[in-house]
């Protein structure tokens, strides 16, 4: 009887499993859009006087590359992304300072807003 029960347990449980994966989705999908636009507005103060931040800009800077062209380039994820902006050392000489830890993430998750499937960086 009670392997029964949590057969008929499971049963009911199954068909609620899609449901609760969605559910975990959304949730992360909505940090990952909270978290972008808390970058896109840390970008706008802090790296738009050089650079193009959004799409089809030209950087006031022409030094420095626009971000569609690096958020664009082959294999860059929000974790390759991040480890170039948290090591200070890899910045052109241009880019005199550091960015704290808790902002990259949101300049990571903002930077990979502007991939889009066919865009080919010009640098
Ligand atoms: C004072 C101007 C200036 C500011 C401000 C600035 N950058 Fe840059 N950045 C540059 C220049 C110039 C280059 C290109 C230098 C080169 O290619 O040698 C560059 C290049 C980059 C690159 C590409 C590096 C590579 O691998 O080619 C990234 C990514 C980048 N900047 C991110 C940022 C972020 C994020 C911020 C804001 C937190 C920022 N930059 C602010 C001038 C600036």
């Amino acid at each position: 009887m009670k392997r029964v029960g949590s057969a008929l347990l499971l049963l009911l449980l199954l068909p609620m499993a899609p449901v609760l994966a969605a559910a975990r989705g959304n949730a992360h999908s909505a940090a990952t859009a909270a978290a972008a636009q808390r970058g896109r507005t840390f970008a706008e103060t802090h790296c738009a006087q050089c650079h193009a931040i959004t799409a089809n800009g030209t950087s006031p800077n022409p030094e420095a590359p626009p971000w569609d062209d690096v958020a664009n380039r082959e294999g860059l994820t929000a974790q390759t992304f991040a480890t170039f902006l948290a090591d200070a050392h890899n910045y052109p000489a241009a880019m005199d300072f550091r960015v704290e830890r808790r902002v990259i993430g949101d300049i990571a998750a903002y930077m990979l807003t502007l991939r889009r499937q066919n865009y080919k960086p010009t640098r």
